[in-house]
This record gives structure tokens, sequence and C-alpha cells, in this order.
């Protein structure tokens, strides 16, 4: 570990530096260092500067940089989900995990709910004909009175039933695991029904959106199966992980229509490629794809980026309590 009088290393991938330049440049505590998000170069970074901590976004992380950190340093996820870190090699290294919940729900609610506004009344597609000379006023959809299930009903989950419900007036149903406190919940986030069984929510549901953690028990949750059980004409969002659907069936049920539209943040291969060639999610309409920009809005790379060193700095000072830690 870094002598305490020295400022301890802290890298951070540049994709995360440049979320959260304002406020990496103005850290006095660290010394902040950038690096590629490319685990061997990041590996071959943290044990050139000795680093005591890494800041890393949602890319998976297998190999060696667990064995280049410094042991009692920290993992830091810029972000809440950890499906990309291996938690065994970081335990074997004695390195701490963490998260930053409780800065971001909003604002990826926010996204889920816009993605299912674009595609009710097609936005971008008028917009961009609009500006190509063409005036060509198609009739949209409401989103008030319609029926939405919330699949995974954790933070952001609520966060977007709240909108929904007490916003817009669309009826909610919630998928949850653990349904105990269910009355509670319900009123609390204004859901209708509460069930951890999928049947008796996704098929009744005009948009169904994805709020689940990506693991082995959740990987392609949206198989073919489920996908097929949504009502015809529902709408899809994943603002979660690209690898809660099975990408060929989802553009096979919007190709014929079973589906009429998808919102889509996050993909199996990031930046987008499609897993089959010929099944390209581009080339379909009713589609809107974005770079995965959940929590990226600027005011919540603030906190984000806040709240990430305000948990190296915890590490430090032996402060476990107070840091978002992860444990599975
Ligand atoms: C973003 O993908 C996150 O995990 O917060």
């Amino acid at each position: 570990m870094a002598s305490r009088k020295d400022k301890p290393t802290v890298l951070v991938t540049e994709e995360c530096y440049r979320r959260g330049k304002e406020v990496y440049d103005s850290v006095k505590d660290f010394e902040i260092v950038t690096s590629a998000s490319n685990e061997a170069i990041l590996a071959a970074k943290a044990k050139d500067k000795n680093a005591f901590a890494v800041i890393l976004g949602p890319d998976t992380y297998s190999g060696p940089l667990y064995e280049e950190m410094n042991k009692g340093g920290v993992i830091a996820r810029f972000g809440v989900g950890y499906d990309g870190i291996n938690f065994q090699k970081a335990e074997n290294r004695g390195l701490l995990v963490t998260n930053t919940p409780g800065v971001l729900e909003t604002t990826v609610a926010e996204l889920t709910v816009f993605l299912a506004g674009e595609i009710l009344r097609g936005v971008g597609e008028a917009s961009k004909e609009l500006k190509n000379g063409i005036w060509n006023p198609v009739p949209g959809r409401e989103l008030q009175g319609k029926t939405w299930a919330i699949l995974g009903l954790g933070k952001i989950g609520k966060k977007v039933s709240n909108i929904l419900s007490f916003g817009f007036g669309v009826t909610v149903y919630a998928l949850k695991k653990n349904t105990s406190n269910s009355e509670k919940i319900k009123r609390q986030h204004g859901v209708e029904k509460l069930s951890s069984d999928y049947a008796e929510i996704a098929p009744h549901a005009d948009i169904v959106s994805l709020h689940l953690p990506a693991n082995e028990n959740t990987h392609r949750f949206m198989n073919r199966s489920r996908l097929e059980r949504l009502k015809s004409g529902a709408i899809l969002i994943n603002t979660a992980r690209g690898a809660l659907v099975d990408e060929n069936a989802l553009y096979d049920l919007l190709k014929d229509r079973h589906l009429s539209g998808a919102g889509l943040d996050v993909f199996g291969n990031e930046p987008y490629q499609p897993i089959d060639v010929n099944k390209d999610l581009r080339k379909l309409p009713g589609v809107v794809l974005t770079p995965h920009i959940g929590s990226n809005a600027k005011e919540c790379s603030r906190r984000m980026t806040e709240r990430v060193l305000q948990n190296i700095r915890f590490a430090l000072e032996e402060n476990y309590e107070q840091m978002d830690l992860v444990t599975v």
C-alpha cells in the first residue's frame, strides 16, 4: 500500500474520468491516473502506479487486474451493477468492492420512461422526417391508462413505478422475488399488482421494463418463450443489462410484429453489434437504441463521481460502515 505520507493513487478508466472530469480535476487527496478500460492495460498501470483503488465502468474484469492491485485496495464500480466484477478474485486478493447506489436511480428511471415515450409518440422519427422536409403527422399513443410491468422492483424499479403511477396515471404491475411487505410497497410505490410469478405480471402489460441484476439466474431472462408470452403489440424497455434478453428472439418477435417496439439502452455486445448479423436490431422500425446512457446525465455523473471517491476515502479511513460495500 502507498505510504500514508504519499497521496494514494486512484486509477480511473478514461470513460469514467470523462463523466466526472470537473470533480477529478479538483481532487487534492488522491493522485488520479487515467487509463484505457482494457483489462491488460489497467492491470499494468495498477502495478506501475501502485494503485490503491481502481474506478471501473460496467465492463467485465475477470483476469489480471486483481493480482496487480494492492492487497486491501478498492475495486470501485462507477455505477450499481457489479456483474463485471470477479468477486472470488477480489476476495483472494483482499480487495474491497464498492458501487454507487442511491445517486442514479432517478436518472435511469427517467430514461426508462423517456424511451417508452419516444416509441409511443415517434418523436425521433418525426423530427428526422421534418428536418428532411417531410411533414408527416403520424398518430401516436398515450401512456396514460396503459398497464406497465416492472420486472425487478429494486431501487430503480421503484422509481419507475413512482413516476408512472403517480405522474402518468399508468397501472403498474411489478415482478419481485420476495413479496413480503407487499401491501406497504404497493401503497408507497403505486403498484397495483405485485407478484413473484412472471405469468401473473408480464403477459398483461402494454409495456414491460427490465430492472433485474445480471447474474446466472437472470441470464437471458427474457428468452423466446417469455417474450412470446407478452401481449401482442407490447413494448419492451431495457435499461438494465443486455445479458437479460435473448436479442435474436427479440428481433424475430419485433420483425413479425408480435411486439410493436423496443427501447434498448444496453446490449449483449457493447458497443452494439448484433449477436447474429442477420438479426440487426438497428434495421427494425419501432426500435429505439441508445448507447448505455442510463445514468449518463451531467447531474448524475457528478453525484456518482463524488460517491465513488468518497467510498475510497472511507476505505482509507477504514470506515467500512459508511462504504457502499458490495458482497455476494
Ligand atoms: C450502469 O450500467 C450501472 O451499473 O450503474
